[in-house]
């Protein structure tokens, strides 16, 4: 069991562990003396997880009542927000109280939205439930929903009050998923540098995982704490998300996001050296280390396809993307690119 600990504005422990999810109830009590808990998880997660949190919080003297929501990516929605906020309300949760999100990426996005608006602000927990969650969103406070006009509209910026992460519960998620997050840990591997880059290359991820785990939340925090608020360096964990959000959108959300961001980031490494910006061991590295976990390393659509999507990313500032370049492992550069210069850029 490792524990780290998150220095923004209100600092947090991280902790993670295998077959720790039964351990929690103790460590929460001492966060929360008195309070009580919503756990919100989603209807694949609740037969397998469920009572294991609920046992040990209940020994540890915490009363819980249980929100489950759908599994999948239309919860997270602001009608989902309303009903969990009416949920709160009639249980006259209050302040000292909190949520503990128990699942992956979409209830901890949720969750953690209603906790920020519910009575202007309650703390909440997140415990991921797959490993997307536990390298990725379960960390660095952003929350939010989906509008019927895109992914990821509505939101706020509210940091748990404690990640506990049992990488034991991935194990029985589905193996696509599973690799969904093995690309944002490749994405984390080349942000970070050779280190971590080569382990998994030589080693075998799945007897590093906690070392994994680590490494990407170590990463995120890193480039959190120098920009919590989203309006700098946080943008380079977009590396390869420019593309792959629009290899998602013009999938029509059919194709994951993981394996998205996994052809994006050969895609940008690619572009890179074709500009003469990084040379192509770059790009064939992250590509072979993609192939060897079975992420998809192609475009699944000709990119003059995919620019009127990245034309319209929400991340543009003005008339301007700012695309995250690696030049090589452990240096990645952002670019600023006019959007009229795209395809120029592209080589369409
Ligand atoms: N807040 C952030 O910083 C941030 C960062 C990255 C992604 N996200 C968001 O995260 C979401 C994706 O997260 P995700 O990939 O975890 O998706 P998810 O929450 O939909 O989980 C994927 C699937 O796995 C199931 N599942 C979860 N845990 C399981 C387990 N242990 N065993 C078996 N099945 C399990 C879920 O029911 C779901 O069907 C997206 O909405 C994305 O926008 C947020
Ligand atoms: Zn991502």
């Amino acid at each position: 069991m490792k524990t780290i600990t998150a220095s923004t504005s209100r600092p947090y422990d991280i902790v993670i562990g295998q077959g720790i999810l039964g351990q929690c109830g103790d460590v929460i009590q001492s966060l929360f003396p008195g309070g009580e808990t919503v756990i919100v998880t989603d209807d694949n997660v609740e037969p397998l997880y469920l009572d294991i949190l609920k046992r040990t919080l209940e020994e540890a003297g915490i009363g819980c009542v249980a929100f489950i929501i759908p599994n999948g990516e239309e919860s997270k929605s602001m009608d989902i927000v309303e009903e969990l906020l009416e949920f709160l309300a009639k249980r006259n949760v209050t302040r000292t109280d909190f949520i503990t999100a128990l699942g992956g990426g979409v209830v901890g996005d949720l969750a953690g939205f209603a906790a920020a608006a519910y009575l202007r602000g309650i703390p909440y927990i997140q415990i991921p439930t797959t490993l997307l969650a536990a390298v990725d969103s379960s960390v660095g406070g952003k929350t939010g929903v989906n509008l019927k006009s895109g992914k990821n509209l509505a939101g706020a910026f509210h940091q748990p009050s404690l990640v506990w992460c049992d990488y034991d519960t991935h194990k029985t998620m589905d193996p696509e998923r599973y690799s969904d997050g093995i690309a944002e840990a490749i994405k984390c591997a080349v942000l970070k540098g050779e280190d971590f880059f080569s382990l998994l290359e030589t080693e075998n991820l799945y007897k590093h995982v906690e070392e994994v785990i680590e490494n990407c939340i170590r990463l995120k925090l890193r480039i959190v704490s120098e920009d919590e608020f989203d309006t700098g360096r946080r943008q380079f964990l977009n590396l390869g998300h420019t593309i792959g959000h629009a290899i998602e959108a013009r999938s029509g959300y059919e194709i994951p996001h993981g394996h998205a961001v996994a052809c994006g980031m050969v895609a940008i490494a690619d572009i890179a050296a074709t500009n003469g910006l990084a040379d192509f061991d770059c790009r064939d590295r992250i590509a072979n280390l993609l192939k060897r976990y079975g992420l998809p390393t192609e475009l699944p659509y000709p990119i003059e396809e995919l620019t009127p999507y990245i034309e319209n990313d929400k991340k543009r500032f003005g008339s301007t993307l700012r695309l995250i370049i690696p030049e090589n492992i452990g240096h990645c550069r952002m670019v600023p690119i006019p959007v009229e210069e795209i395809s120029s850029f592209f080589h369409i």
